[in-house]
């Protein structure tokens, strides 16, 4: 059946061309006719923070900030994000970004890479992690959006500010350590992926692969490692981030427990600068992409959030209480108490919400707290859908369907690994999916759903089975509808097999990019192509659709790799850096709109 579509109006621009060498390769942010962009900030470029003495720290571009000035400047590789407005007449043209800074890359952040190896380097690095808040306006004149150098409510977050550890977890022995004996308080929120926010008016930052930053100079950890380590991939190396060679709290066999306070959604108030930021326990502890919250039909909050690992799974949280439109202080920790599920996909088109808590008879024996903590080891228990990769999740603004990116499994039926199932039919699945469900009765707590695969991406030349409507595309990874109810799909091709290489199998999809799709008849055109060897991750618009956000994150990110991924985006002649950017239109119209 057709759900309502008030405002859709369909999507009103035609596809631009892949950016790929056939088509010129330009290390540049690519738009259909009549929108433009513009840089708004960079890794590096001083946020605003208010009293500071002698003024801004500006970006060095030999990358010699000290780490005290990093946490004093935007962080890294930006990725999730949300535009909240100021209230009245202003919303349009002014508000706080929220911004998130996934990670980082060593070799670029110091003058020297990673040479000369010190606890000096790995504040800076731990600096550069966490999230921005930014004020920014549009000068009413010029039209042109800026920061607002200082702001009172300029804030950074880092992977050493402090944050309270919430919820059904909280306290736990799992959780506690010789710096933090109640297990309750925790230093610094890490790899914040993507994003959510709450009808509440907070931010929702996700700590999707937290576990590269431990490690152990301990002969033997790998070989020694618990069950419990090895099903979230800690190891002696991590990443390669070493930072538990200076700084104790990141070696595991010191700080075994550290690990277990971070895994988290973490919420922050951005109104409130001094507010501290609290880590949602209930929410699950997995590699957390993204948080979409809705309100289900009889007033409760609903969480959805993928575990973007190869053949992890998809949850959802629904609160205990219900949200309370009109007092804003009553929903403030509406996220510590409800119950966490976990989905399984049968062959049929139908779906289960199988619920993670003791009730549950075959987590007998589990405390919540336990559940909350060792979250994947509770859904291995229940029997959830192993996903490939589940990204970004988004509902649809009237019809409540739920979609979700599965950007690419090149392990699916390998070895001994899974083999394709009706869910992930694909095996290996270089390209990627997106699947949708309906909840039982449209409404978002229900515990059965209906499913069907939207599209399966990639090139029909290289694997026949691809079905995209329009403009192609490979790996889907962010997901957002817009109010009028188009959807917005981001891509992240980044490992070897699905990267943009010449003759590759993305030869005719090119460079990372961002697309528009009409989810009744699965129309899809390209609407940014990005410069080479970057992702693009992140949107969020002004409320009346006219100024939209994106991030460019890691161009170039083979500093010395293949031509294709070398960049310089955006300075020229200097050292490549994430940035927001914002997209206008030269009519002033809504992005994506007639
Ligand atoms: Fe950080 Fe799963 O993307
Ligand atoms: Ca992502
Ligand atoms: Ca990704
Ligand atoms: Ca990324």
């Amino acid at each position: 059946s057709l759900p309502p579509r008030p405002d859709f109006g369909g999507i009103g621009f035609h596809g631009i061309e892949p950016n790929t060498l056939a088509n010129g390769l330009v290390d540049d942010v690519r738009l259909p006719p009549g929108y433009r962009y513009e840089v708004l900030f960079a890794w590096g470029d001083p946020i605003g923070i208010v009293g500071l003495e002698p003024g801004q720290p500006e970006f060095k571009w030999d990358a010699s900030n000290s780490a005290e000035e990093q946490a004093l400047q935007s962080g890294a590789h930006h990725d999730g994000m949300w535009f909240f407005p100021f209230p009245g007449a202003q919303a349009h043209e002014r508000g706080l970004l929220c911004v998130n800074h996934e990670y980082v890359d060593q070799g670029l952040l110091f003058p020297d890479g990673t040479a000369n190896w010190s606890l000096e380097k790995i504040r800076k690095s731990q600096n550069a992690h966490g999230v921005s808040i930014v004020e920014v306006r549009k000068n009413p004149r010029t039209g042109k959006w800026s920061l607002t150098r200082p702001s009172p409510f300029a804030r950074r977050l880092t992977g050493n500010s402090p944050m309270k550890i919430s919820g059904p977890a909280a306290g736990h022995r799992l959780l506690r350590t010789t710096a933090d004996p109640r297990g309750d308080t925790v230093l610094g929120t890490l790899n914040n992926c993507a994003s959510g926010h709450t009808p509440w008016g907070t931010y929702l930052t996700c700590e999707e692969n937290w576990n590269g930053y431990f490690g152990s100079r301990v002969a033997g950890f790998d070989d020694a490692r618990s069950s419990d380590q090895k099903r979230y991939g800690l190891s002696a190396t991590g990443f390669g981030y070493r930072w538990h060679e200076f700084d104790e709290r990141f070696e595991l066999t010191a700080n075994p427990n550290e690990p277990h306070r971070f895994g988290y959604v973490v919420e922050i108030d951005p109104f409130n600068p001094r507010s501290t930021p609290k880590k949602r326990t209930a929410l699950g502890r997995l590699k957390h992409e993204n948080a979409e919250v809705v309100v289900s039909k009889d007033g409760r909050v609903v969480v959805y959030t993928g575990d973007d690992e190869r053949f992890e799974y998809i949850y959802k949280f629904v609160s205990k209480r219900k949200f309370d439109p009109k007092h804003r202080s009553a929903n403030m920790d509406l996220l510590d108490e409800g119950t966490l599920y976990v989905a399984r996909f049968n062959a049929d088109g139908t779906g289960e919400w199988l619920e993670l808590s003791p009730k549950n008879p075959a987590l007998a024996g589990w405390s919540l707290a336990e559940i909350c903590i060792r979250t994947r080891q509770a859904a291995d228990t229940v029997g959830a859908t192993k996903m490939d990769r589940p990204e970004w999740i988004a509902v649809h603004p009237f019809s409540k369907a739920v979609y979700c990116t599965l950007t690419n499994n090149n392990r699916r039926g390998t070895g001994n690994n899974p083999g394709p199932d009706a869910a992930n039919p694909r095996g290996p699945n270089t390209y990627g999916h997106i699947v949708r469900w309906n909840e039982a009765g449209g409404d978002p707590a229900a515990t059965t759903f209906s499913w069907d695969v939207f599209a399966l991406a990639g090139d029909p030349a290289v694997d026949p089975a691809s079905n995209i409507n329009g403009d192609l595309y490979n790996s889907p990874d962010g997901l957002w509808f817009d109010p009028a109810g188009r959807l917005w799909i981001q891509t992240d091709a980044t490992t070897e097999a699905s990267s943009y290489r010449p003759g590759g199998v993305n030869a005719n999809i090119g460079t990372n990019q961002m697309l528009c799709a009409d989810p009744l008849t699965g129309e899809t055109r390209r609407f940014l192509t990005g410069p080479r060897g970057c992702e693009v991750t992140g949107v969020t618009v002004t409320p009346d659709g006219k100024t939209m956000f994106v991030n460019i994150q890691h161009p170039g990110e083979d500093w010395v790799g293949s031509p294709t991924e070398v960049s310089d985006w955006p300075d020229r002649n200097a050292r490549p850096r994430s940035a927001t950017i914002v997209i206008t239109r030269e009519n002033g119209g809504v992005i994506g709109g007639l």
